[in-house]
């Protein structure tokens, strides 16, 4: 079955499915985007997602293309086009096309519009949560509005690529005060060898992860206390339990950060457990 892709109003074909040339996004990463998980067919988290896509479009200032209702419709049927059970949605908005200069154009612009869908392996990323993952740690050298989430992702594809070739699956970004802040697509959360669960305030230095959100009120379920704070590589290095969240693989635990094993350098008890909790939160459309 060939993949459908809307682009700009209509649903094509992959190899039909393109963008002009001088597109804003292509030319400058002026763009943001937003990634959904899919489950059952359905669509998860997709008010929260959508909200913060909203609130990226506002902060660099990008006026949106549709209503958020009829961008959930799109979604919905790209999903069904293309048959997805267990996978992901992505959305990408654009300023749109324009001479190429720095500056926003002067000229009222349609914003461009791209949703498209794709399947996961749900048994290949069980086996992955199952074992857990292996982490390097990078300079974070990213700007400093990573909350926006937009599409220049440079730094966080060269630290995926310098994670793989040393043999890890991620990266960790570390600030210059030695805090950790988030993964390269992801959340970074620890529990400390007190039992408790910290994972970074929300500030201008990390995204605000939907899963992550969603996460609270799992724990929070579950008895257990979170502190929103920065933690140090060391920190991490000494706690029981490490792992990652976000949209496309929810809850990974990590075993190894640097070569260190974390706890006894297997998935621990509660990363486990909120993988497996985390769809009781979740809101599923
Ligand atoms: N990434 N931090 C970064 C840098 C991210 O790119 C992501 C998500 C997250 C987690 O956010 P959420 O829980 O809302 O997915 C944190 C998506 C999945 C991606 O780029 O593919």
């Amino acid at each position: 079955m060939s993949r459908i892709a809307y682009v700009n109003g209509r649903y094509l074909p992959f190899a039909e499915a393109k963008v002009h040339v001088e597109d804003r996004g292509y030319q400058f990463g002026d763009g943001v985007y937003e990634v959904c998980e899919v489950r059952d067919g359905r669509l998860i988290d997709e008010r929260r997602h959508l909200e913060r896509l909203k609130r990226s479009l506002a902060e660099i200032s990008i006026p949106a293309p549709t209503s958020l209702r009829a961008l959930g419709v799109v979604m919905r049927e790209v999903i069904t086009r293309n048959r997805i059970g267990y996978g992901i949605v992505y959305v990408q908005i654009t300023r749109g096309v324009a001479r190429r200069d720095h500056a926003f154009p002067t000229q009222a612009l349609r914003p461009s519009l791209v949703v498209t869908a794709r399947a996961l392996n749900k048994m290949r990323n069980e086996a992955i949560a199952e074992r857990g993952i292996a982490v390097v740690t990078m300079p974070d050298n990213r700007w400093g509005r990573v909350d926006i989430k937009t599409i220049g992702l440079l730094p966080n594809v060269l630290a995926r690529q310098a994670a793989i070739e040393r043999g890890a699956r991620d990266a960790w970004f570390v600030d210059a005060a030695g805090m950790v802040t988030e993964a390269s697509s992801a959340n970074v959360w620890i529990v400390t060898s007190a039992g408790a669960l910290v994972t970074r305030h929300a500030d201008n230095a990390i995204l605000r992860g939907i899963t992550r959100t969603v996460l609270f009120d799992a724990i929070k379920a579950q008895g257990l206390a979170v502190e929103e704070r920065a933690f140090t590589l060391e920190e991490a290095y000494g706690a029981r339990e490490a792992f990652i969240t976000s949209a496309s693989q929810i809850v990974v635990p990590v075993v190894r950060v640097n070569d260190r094993p974390i706890g006894d350098g297997k998935p621990g008890p509660v990363a486990i457990a909120l993988r497996r909790a985390y769809h009781r939160y979740a809101e599923a459309g």
